[in-house]
């Protein structure tokens, strides 16, 4: 059985309320329950956790990565400045998938700062602007991976 984590960072505890024009009226907890359901329906297993700490999300990879088969993760804003979540996910090699609810080229127009991603490099791909449906291709990515 394969072990799916589903982690997410700063702020997307907020989601349904948080700015509801960028990040739709989808709640975190329905998220993961549509995600949890897709991964038990094909026998397998997701573990989701969100946090506004950075120590707190390293932590949990360090500790859950090495035993998952795929990681489904939104750093949040921890994307855009956290040399220390790029270097955790080297180091652990568990496949990442960096997903994002809204599309970051588009938004950086206005606000420069989200074109820059480093996190990305260390990921396997990245999904942007296509909602929580983006969790979900991430997971049909990830099941359909062999190991
Ligand atoms: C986000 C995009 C980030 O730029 C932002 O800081 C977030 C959410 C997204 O899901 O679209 O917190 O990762």
């Amino acid at each position: 059985m394969k072990k799916l984590l589903v982690v997410s960072g700063p702020n997307l505890n907020l989601l349904g309320s948080r700015e509801p024009d960028v990040y739709g009226r989808t709640t975190l907890p329905e998220i993961e329950a549509m995600v949890k359901e897709r991964v038990a329906a094909a026998g397998h297993e997701a573990l989701c956790f969100q946090s506004n700490s950075e120590g707190a999300i390293l932590d949990f990879l360090q500790r859950e990565a090495p035993a998952a088969s795929g990681i489904v993760l939104n750093p949040g804003a921890l994307t855009h400045y956290s040399y220390a979540l790029y270097d955790c996910l080297r180091a652990l090699q568990t496949p990442v998938v960096e997903v994002h609810l809204s599309n970051l080229y588009a938004r950086a127009e206005t606000e420069h700062f989200r074109s820059r991603n480093v996190t990305a490099p260390a990921a396997v791909g990245v999904i942007t602007g296509l909602g929580p449906r983006g969790y979900l291709l991430a997971v049909e990515y990830l099941l359909g991976r062999n190991g």
